[in-house]
């Protein structure tokens, strides 16, 4: 059971599935946190660590919010060699200071799994948050990064690719959502999240019906990571896009026509996705020239309108 909001201090808790904890300090500021962690996605160890840190930050910047210090948490079997640790640890530390971010501290566990991240914690104005409840009728909908990063880690993990064949596909998943938080904030966006373990679809719905709305996407704006949907092709899924279809299954309909893979990779779950962006129409000028000056992968996805809330109808 989780214990109710019984804090006047708490701003954003676990009810609207937001990115992050927003907690009201007596300065007037907000204090933001978040905690993830999670297995190797990549062979290599320095990668990894650069993906775990960059996974860790990128709820931080759904929110709008700028990190400050984090504390890493490390589970690694003793027995493999500290070396690797060491270049896992390397990964981490150079992409925290990219983003700017000191890491204070963490704990360590000897353990059978290797397991990576961090606490990371940021301060803002209260007034500078941009939840992922927040949407508005009319709002478009832009999504930053291409999918595709279950189904690759799925690959690599059955050995049927090596990850140095994926060039695209690291350069993505190693990328701070740093910069395309600042073009969404640049662009005024009315509400913001990243798109991690549910998939596109399952954090648009999150979004949706925490802002009372329904959505309308087309599905063949999304833009895909090409070699994910041969493996799509070929049946090589994660086990989460299933439950992620599953769980939204009440709320989400596709037009017929819709090639099946595409919308497979609706649900992939990905790490370090990329983000949701909700920003009125007038505003959505700025948001592609604040993207495209930061090298941004994204492409318009769809629009909010009235309706049932967290609905989601997808054309082709
Ligand atoms: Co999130
Ligand atoms: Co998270």
């Amino acid at each position: 059971m989780v214990p109710e909001n019984q804090s006047g201090s708490v701003i954003v808790g676990l009810e609207t599935a937001d990115d992050a904890s927003v907690f009201k300090l007596d300065t007037g500021k907000v204090i933001v946190q978040t905690v993830d962690f999670f297995t190797p996605i990549v062979n290599d160890p320095y990668l990894f660590g650069q993906i775990a840190a960059a996974n860790s930050l990128s709820d931080i910047y759904a929110m709008g919010a700028e990190p400050s210090y984090a504390l890493s948490m490390v589970a690694f079997p003793c027995k493999i060699g500290m070396d690797i640790l060491v270049k896992i640890v390397e990964g981490g530390l150079d992409k925290m200071k990219e983003a700017g971010v000191s890491i204070v501290g963490g704990h360590s566990v000897d353990d059978e799994e290797p397991k990576y991240g961090f606490s990371v914690t940021g301060f803002c104005a209260e007034e500078e948050i941009i939840r992922n409840s927040t949407a508005k009728p009319g709002n478009l909908i832009y999504l930053t990064k291409p999918v595709g990063t279950g189904i690759l880690a799925t690959a690599i993990k059955a050995d049927m690719i090596k990850e140095e064949e994926l060039t695209d596909y690291l350069a993505q998943v190693t990328k701070l959502n740093k910069y395309a938080k600042d073009a969404a904030l640049a662009a005024k966006a009315t509400a913001l999240t990243d798109v991690t373990g549910f998939g596109v679809i399952g954090h648009l719905y999150e979004m949706a019906k925490a802002s009372g709305l329904s959505a309308k996407i087309k599905a063949s704006s999304v833009k895909l990571n090409k070699k994910a949907l041969e493996f799509v092709d070929y049946g090589i899924m994660p086990a989460g896009l299933h439950e992620n279809k599953k769980y939204v299954e009440d709320s989400f309909s596709a037009d017929k026509g819709i090639d099946k893979i595409v919308l497979d990779m609706l649900f992939d779950p990905q790490t370090n996705g990329g983000l949701l962006i909700s920003v009125a129409e007038e505003n959505a000028g700025v948001l592609e020239g604040e993207l495209s000056k930061r090298d941004e992968i994204f492409s318009r996805i769809g629009s909010f309108f009235d309706g049932e809330p967290g609905k989601i109808r997808a054309s082709n």
